[in-house]
């Protein structure tokens, strides 16, 4: 349309400047052959009819020429100008006129090689930001202002078993949290940054968050998305939560003891001292105490030993000879099961049999179970230490005839301090830290183990260590 009307204004302007002069000439003409002598006006008219046609017939031809060549390139560059303004950047114009139209068209094309530029520049951007979003350890999302979930990124997807078909619904929909509607709404309300700890029970498992929400002015700039970003602090906070548990726990085994120590002492500075068989009775019971502290205490720094991480690392494993460690931890122990008159039976192969541990933790592991295995077992007893080879593993087994656990206790036998029943328990002289170190010590050799037992019917604990890589290619 805007070609037709430049190409014909062109040939119109061409036209009337050329045709007009010709016309008033050619009129002038006539005028004067007209009034001067008639008789010629007739030839003379002929003519300058001809004349007129052929100047007319050279005109149009010259100005539409003229018309379409200097309205073509601006056709190609208009096309090429709709066409990179449609999103194609890549398109370049190729007109050669020789005049101002060619400084037009490089114009142009230097215009859609900066924008294309400019705008992978930002793709690049985007992307970058896309793939830090995406990849973050937090869970980011971005609700509007009505707390409808917009989107979310690929931890608030998981973290919070989100669909696709979840965008767009409202967040007691998407997460079912009212703590995360209240927080939306306040940041909603706030121009500054929300913060806050949320506790959610999410699909059955709590889960504990650090969450930072903040309101964004939307482009329209009449309502507000809100932006959250959650971190999840659950094993920092339950990690927190056990060791003040820790602390607490320590604190009372060590003071029981402790108080009892104090109490007698005191008696023995008030007078109890002249008595003989009260002395001798009451430095018994602190002497008693004051092992049970000191085991305690040892058994403590066993724990802190081998819980800490540079330990760990540290740990040297070797190939230990299985048969003779067995044999020493019976040895160690022959008074305590001999007293109970419990009948122990080992079963292990009779050719040698290596296993890669490191030494002394692999000896602990077998008195602490063993020791677990006559303690809770009552007087006539059976217990059964049990090794079998696995392909790459040896397998050991702890059984006793003993009073058993109950099921509801399986599951935090492992847990320091942890005893089923504390004043039966004390009887025998335990600290509930038997069992807790057995499990470090086993996740630190790369073992396992397993627990089944039942009141009536005693306790079997399974667990298993590397086989040494000698054993193994023979
Ligand atoms: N063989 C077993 N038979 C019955 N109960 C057991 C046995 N081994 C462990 N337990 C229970 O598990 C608790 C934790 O064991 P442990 O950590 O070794 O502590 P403790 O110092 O009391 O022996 C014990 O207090 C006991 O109640
Ligand atoms: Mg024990």
């Amino acid at each position: 349309m805007q070609r037709r009307s430049i190409r014909n204004r062109l040939i119109f302007n061409s036209l009337a400047l050329a045709l007009l002069p010709l016309a008033a000439f050619a009129a002038y003409i006539f005028w004067y052959v007209y009034s001067v002598n008639p008789d010629d006006f007739s030839h003379l008219f002929f003519i300058l009819s001809v004349a007129f046609i052929v100047t007319a017939l050279l005109a149009i031809i010259l100005s539409i020429n003229l018309a379409e060549n200097f309205t073509a390139p601006l056709e190609t560059i208009t096309t090429a100008a709709r066409r990179i303004a449609a999103g194609r950047l890549y398109e370049r114009v190729h007109v050669r006129t020789g005049n101002e139209i060619d400084i037009l068209a490089l114009a142009l094309n230097n215009l859609a090689s900066r924008l294309e530029d400019k705008l992978e520049e930002i793709s690049a951007e985007k992307q970058k930001l896309q793939l830090i979003l995406e990849h973050m350890d937090n869970a980011v999302m971005l609700f509007d202002s009505h707390g409808c979930l917009l989107e979310a990124n690929r931890s608030a997807f998981s973290w919070f078993n989100l669909s696709s078909a979840m965008l767009g619904q409202h967040n007691l929909n998407a997460l079912g949290s009212s703590q995360v509607d209240s927080a939306l709404r306040d940041a909603l309300q706030s121009d500054r940054l929300q913060q806050r700890t949320l506790r959610i029970n999410f699909q059955g498992t709590k889960k504990i968050f650090q969450a930072s929400l903040v309101g964004l002015p939307t482009k329209t700039g009449i309502s507000k998305n809100v932006l959250a970003v959650f971190h999840d602090i659950t094993s920092l906070t339950l990690l927190q939560e056990r060791q003040a548990d820790f602390v607490a726990n320590a604190s009372h085994e060590l003071s029981t003891p402790l108080t009892a120590i104090r109490g007698f002492a005191e008696t023995l500075v008030d007078g109890a001292a002249d008595n003989v068989a009260d002395s001798r009775h009451f430095a018994a019971i602190i002497l008693s105490e004051a092992e049970r502290m000191q085991r305690l205490v040892q058994e403590l720094l066993q724990l802190a030993k081998i819980e800490s991480v540079e330990y760990r690392q540290q740990i040297v494993t070797v190939p230990v000879h299985v048969q003779p460690v067995v044999a020493a931890v019976l040895k160690e122990l022959s008074p305590a099961w001999h007293g109970k008159n419990l009948s122990l039976l080992v079963e292990q192969p009779s050719e040698a049999i290596l296993v890669q541990a490191s030494p002394d933790w692999f000896k602990q592991i077998l008195v602490n179970l063993v020791d677990n295995a006559i303690k809770y077992t009552p007087d006539e007893g059976r217990i059964l230490i049990a090794v079998v080879t696995q392909k790459d593993q040896l397998q050991f087994t702890v059984r006793d005839s003993g009073i058993g656990i109950p099921a509801e206790d399986l599951p935090r036998i492992f847990d320091r301090f942890y005893r089923i029943d504390k004043a039966r328990s004390r009887a025998v002289s335990g600290t509930g830290l038997g069992l807790a170190i057995v499990k470090y010590i086993l996740d630190a050799l790369g073992g396992t183990i397993e627990v089944m037992s039942s009141p009536d019917s005693g306790t079997t604990f399974t667990f298993t260590l590397p086989a040494a890589q000698n054993q193994i290619a023979e």
